[in-house]
């Protein structure tokens, strides 16, 4: 029986790819699984998420500075970060199948077919019960190994001459080219203890299981703030409290609802290598609950001292102010940009029955929607009309209002076609237009429509985008 909740991600899976947000990776070729391609509207809305994130961390505060570093770096660096030791996940394999699994998320949703065989179909409290297929529980928990560590630093080989290459990693998370550049920003900004530094990027990892479509994926991307503090807990703890209200508020702020985001404290046997507190805010997903969506870590001095041992470079600041050099704690939040893009879409995902039928839109912040606009001239065989659309078109581009055009079908299907991927204004051009100048537009959400004069429509579509 097919639940509301598997429907919802049909729904949303079948949408993004109809309508260009997103297409399976390598498509052509059978795939390549764990990868997803961003199409035409998906890149726009990738965009707009992290031109929220780099607006809020970066351009609104004096204490955050942004910086872009290398995908590829030195070798030693992960093994500084502890990553080529530490960065494992625990693996068992069917011995039925060969078919490998996260050991620590067996019984939960991450599972092929197969595994879902082994383990949805049993019950705990009566494990001699025979299975569907055929096994009963104690059989099944016997198909596999016992769980071995594995790595999930993804390796590329670098250089020119075959047999002189050399293996580097492809970054398992975007933090480290932050670390390693703690003294260059230090040294060319003028920035002081409290301060972060913000970065956007792609991180490879060697899943086990990808899987519930763009939410665990090998390549994805990351939006993290390393904020540096004294390194006193009772600072370090206030900005921990801070960051985490900050990200959540964030999350809320561009469109995600409240009662899907919750807080949670990670235990001591889930923290990661380098954490000395960490909670996550996690997602209400409709594939298995509560998930994580972000996290922020208490990482204290581990990065820049690990750096400052394996590489010989003194990490430490001197606080002018106290008189004091240290090596600075770090506060970090890590997000993922398509989980968010994931939430989200799940969250502004709408359906509504109406006397035309149904109608479904993506109620998305205007600034996060790809397009702002769509502009239509009542009918396309009509000159005039199609001159002036084209006028009001061009120049609501001309204002980096990235704008739509539609001239195929009716109005009414033309607005249904932009409510489904988001656009918050339909802008139709008649022939009221030619006697008075006024355009029509017509609101996503509540489908109303009003008059708007032509040579006011750059100011009244600017002011819904900056609210
Ligand atoms: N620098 C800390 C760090 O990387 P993490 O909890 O491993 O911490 C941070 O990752 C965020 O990155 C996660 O909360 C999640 O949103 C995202 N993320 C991690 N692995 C992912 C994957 N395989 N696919 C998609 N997003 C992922």
């Amino acid at each position: 029986m097919q639940t509301q909740s598997d429907n919802i991600m049909e729904k949303i899976v079948s949408l993004a790819k109809r309508r260009g947000f997103i297409f399976p990776g390598s498509e052509i070729y059978g795939g390549l699984a764990g990868t997803w391609d961003y199409g035409p509207l998906g890149v726009e809305l990738k965009n707009n998420v992290k031109r929220e994130f780099w607006r809020a961390m970066v351009y609104e505060r004096d204490d955050i500075v942004g910086l872009d570093a290398a995908i590829m770096m030195n070798p030693k660096v992960w093994e500084a970060s502890g990553h080529t030791s530490l960065f494992t996940d625990p693996l068992v394999e069917c011995k039925r199948c060969h078919e490998r699994f996260r050991a620590d998320h067996m019984g939960k949703e991450e599972k092929s077919e197969h595994g879902e065989k082994h383990y949805k179909e049993y019950s705990k409290e009566n494990p001699g019960e025979v299975m569907n297929s055929g096994w009963t529980y104690i059989e099944a928990e016997k198909s596999f190994t016992e769980p071995r560590q594995f790595n999930l630093l993804v390796e590329a080989k670098l250089g020119a001459v075959e047999g002189e290459k050399t293996t580097v990693y492809l970054r398992g998370e975007i933090t480290q080219g932050v670390h390693v550049n703690f003294k260059n920003v230090l040294d060319s900004t003028r920035i002081k203890i409290p301060f972060g530094i913000a970065q956007i990027g792609k991180a490879f990892r060697n899943e086990i299981t990808p899987g519930n479509f763009i939410f665990r994926s090998r390549e994805f991307e990351q939006m993290e703030l390393q904020y540096y503090v004294r390194p006193d807990e009772q600072e370090a703890m206030k900005q921990f409290e801070y960051w985490k209200e900050e990200r959540m508020r964030w999350h809320v702020a561009i469109g995600m609802k409240k009662e899907n985001l919750r807080f949670r404290e990670h235990a001591p046997d889930e923290r990661a290598h380098y954490a000395r507190a960490a909670w996550d805010i996690e997602y209400n997903s409709p594939f298995g609950g509560w998930k994580e969506l972000m996290g922020i870590h208490h990482r204290g001095d581990w990065d820049l001292s690990r750096h400052a041992e394996f590489s010989g470079t003194d990490m430490t600041y001197y606080d002018e102010e106290k008189k004091e050099r240290y090596i600075p704690w770090v506060i970090e939040t890590s997000a993922g940009v398509d989980r968010t893009i994931l939430f989200l879409l799940l969250d502004v995902y709408h359906e509504e029955e109406n006397e035309k039928g149904k109608r479904v839109f993506l109620k998305l912040h205007p600034r996060l929607a790809p397009y702002k606009a769509a502009v239509f001239p009542l009918v396309a065989n009509k000159p005039q009309l199609v001159e002036k659309a084209r006028e009001v078109y061009k120049n609501l581009k001309a204002q980096h209002i990235n704008t739509a055009w539609d001239d195929r079908g009716n109005i009414g299907k033309r607005y249904y076609s932009q409510d489904e991927i988001g656009t918050p204004f339909c802008i139709t051009i008649d022939y009221q237009t030619l006697e008075d100048g006024t355009v029509t537009v017509r609101d996503r959400d509540s489908a109303e429509q009003i008059r708007v004069l032509q040579s006011e429509l750059i100011d009244y579509v600017n002011k819904q985008l900056t609210a």
